[in-house]
């Protein structure tokens, strides 16, 4: 899942279409706001421009504060994911119903310093918890390895429970990564530099990706 941050911002349209025909899944989104994390990227009227560059599923990684107020503008823009932050949201449980009212797909992130404990409650409201692996604001950062056992126990947690939930995981995702997430339970991959910014191109840097998972 190639996120678009680490894309030639003033190519978007060919980057896009670039990712499609390396074999992306799912192109994501980054969205930041400059408060809820030291970033700006892009609205949904960008996503809406490009949505009609490449046939890959839109998802939007929304790192805003209190993103339910955008749940309509980011879905009409074409995303069939919209993933919030728990630590973004007053009122977690209203912002999952109201994605999903809005007959998008949701998904909750965590933050590295943030507890698996604080969404167990709405990991029935979710198809996707995203356990960021670096400190949400930018692409090229170092992989935290202790969020590892975070992931084995989100796995471990949704298999007790049951439920239709993957996890994705997100920075510092790499042919050297990649393999400790799998093995922890993580079944969606973001990956901005590790694609963007491979020397042999983006269908090189997704084998590569794909080659070191089983
Ligand atoms: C960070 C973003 C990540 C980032 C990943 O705030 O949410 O998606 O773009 O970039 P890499 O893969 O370079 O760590």
């Amino acid at each position: 899942m190639p996120s678009t941050l680490s894309f030639d911002q003033s190519r978007l349209a060919e980057e896009l279409a670039d990712a499609e025909r390396a074999g992306a899944d799912v192109l994501q989104w980054d969205v930041m706001d400059g408060a809820f994390v030291p970033n700006l990227t892009v609205g949904w009227d960008v996503i809406a421009a490009c949505r009609q560059h490449t046939q890959v599923p839109f998802e939007a990684h929304l790192m805003i504060a209190d993103p339910g107020r955008y749940v309509e503008q980011f879905g009409k823009a074409g995303n069939e994911r919209l993933i919030v932050h728990v630590e973004a949201c007053t009122h977690l449980h209203r912002v999952l119903q109201q994605i999903k009212a809005e007959g998008l797909q949701a998904g909750v992130a965590l933050n590295p310093a943030t507890p698996l404990e604080v969404v167990e409650n709405v990991l029935d409201l979710v198809d996707t918890v995203l356990i960021m692996t670096v400190n949400p604001g930018f692409g090229g950062q170092h992989f935290i390895a202790t969020m590892i056992p975070k992931i084995r126990e989100a796995a471990a947690h949704i298999a007790e429970r049951q439920l239709a939930v993957r996890i994705e995981v997100d920075g510092g995702i790499t042919p050297d990564t990649i393999r400790s997430v799998y093995d922890a339970g993580a079944r969606k991959f973001v990956a901005g530099t590790a694609v963007a910014h491979h020397p042999r191109g983006k269908a090189a840097a997704i084998a590569e990706l794909r080659a070191a998972l089983p």
